[in-house]
């Protein structure tokens, strides 16, 4: 079976790519190269560099290859970018998805699991945070993911073209022999700019706010190994295969990290000092975040094997160490 990977180059996608092809899956790869690499994609993929909002490209890519599923991870998908950024947000991540899916139907392409995000929910009322949660984002990211939802719900009516939209909440880690792993410019997430500060490539962490209602007063967020989630990606395209309907899940740990708890687990992992301060709080964070991930685990029988927050530090430390440049030391 060929499943085409969009955004295959980027941190999440590469590990995509990489977890299919061991399950000896066919994969054909599609990424523009904005934020991806193409060091990161498998030899054994094909890959096509183009943006998905070409549709003479995508069609190129569907008559070419006999694709059986799409797994969509080719999107922005930075919050704060986003609240400076909205139209390059809803052009690319919806009108992106709106050509993907148009495609698609020409070429009678039925099933996507598609990368939705914790963003599409906004400040939880309750946690751990259910999918029957209310969805009121609180940014244009977070919007632009609730539309494509949307988007997949009316194809699946009109088309009858199957979708599972997985809402990540903190992703991190790297796979375990640390070839693939993350590496965004700029940085912003917490984990790569922690062991970014232990290997001497910042001076120190900003800790954004420690007046939170949370037992240290910094954020709580609910981290997911790479691994895990792309795990959880593959259990859906096989659902989706069985003839299964439409849903969306949540994939989380279930359990809430602190920014401090996260700095101090790695300053254990690493055994490096790892220098940090607090400052003001950055604008839009809520204060906890964590999924209930229960309907993952029921319905596609998911088994997360890498709970433990040092083993999902530990993993990404494996990948910044042995690339501290990324994938310029390596490749482009
Ligand atoms: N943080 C710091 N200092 C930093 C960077 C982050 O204190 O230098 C804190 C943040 O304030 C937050 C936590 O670390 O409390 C995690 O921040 P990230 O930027 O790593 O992740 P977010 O929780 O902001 O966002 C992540 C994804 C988004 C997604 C969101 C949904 O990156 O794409 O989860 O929950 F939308």
């Amino acid at each position: 079976m060929t499943v085409l990977v969009l955004g295959g180059a980027g941190y999440i996608g590469s590990h995509a790519v990489d977890q299919l092809i061991d399950q000896q899956y066919d994969v054909a790869v599609v990424d523009n190269l904005q934020t991806g690499h193409q060091g990161a994609v498998h030899k054994k993929a094909r890959f096509y560099q183009g943006d998905i909002r070409d549709k003479i490209f995508m069609e190129s890519i569907f008559e070419k290859e006999s694709i059986e599923g799409v797994m969509h991870f080719a999107a922005n998908s930075l919050v704060g970018e986003s609240m400076q950024q909205p139209l390059q947000y809803f052009n690319n991540n919806v009108y992106g998805t709106q050509v993907t899916l148009e495609v698609m139907q020409k070429f009678a392409v039925k099933s996507i699991v598609f990368s939705s995000s914790a963003a599409t929910y906004g400040e939880p009322k309750e946690v751990p945070i259910k999918e029957t949660a209310d969805t009121n984002p609180e940014s244009p990211y977070g919007e632009t993911k609730l539309m494509m939802e949307k988007i997949l719900k009316w194809c699946d009516k009109a088309y009858d073209m199957k979708f599972v939209a997985l809402r990540y909440f903190n992703v991190a880690g790297a796979k375990l022999d640390g070839s693939i792993g993350e590496d965004h410019s700029p940085e912003s997430h917490l984990v790569p700019l922690i062991l970014q500060t232990a290997l001497g490539q910042r001076n120190e962490l900003t800790i954004f706010g420690d007046d939170y209602a949370t037992p240290d007063g910094t954020c709580i967020r609910d981290y997911v190994h790479v691994v895990d989630l792309v795990e959880a990606h593959i259990l859906a395209l096989e659902y989706l295969k069985a003839g299964n309907q439409s849903t969306v899940f949540n994939l989380g740990s279930s359990t809430g990290f602190s920014v401090k708890q996260m700095l101090d687990t790695a300053r254990e992992v690493t055994g490096r000092e790892i220098p940090a301060t607090v400052t003001a709080r950055r604008a839009g964070d809520p204060s906890t975040l964590i999924a209930s991930s229960e309907k993952a685990k029921t319905i596609l029988n998911w088994k997360p094997q890498y709970t433990d927050i040092k083993d999902i530090i530990a993993s990404a430390w494996n990948w910044h160490k042995n690339s501290p440049h990324g994938y310029t030391d390596t490749h482009n």
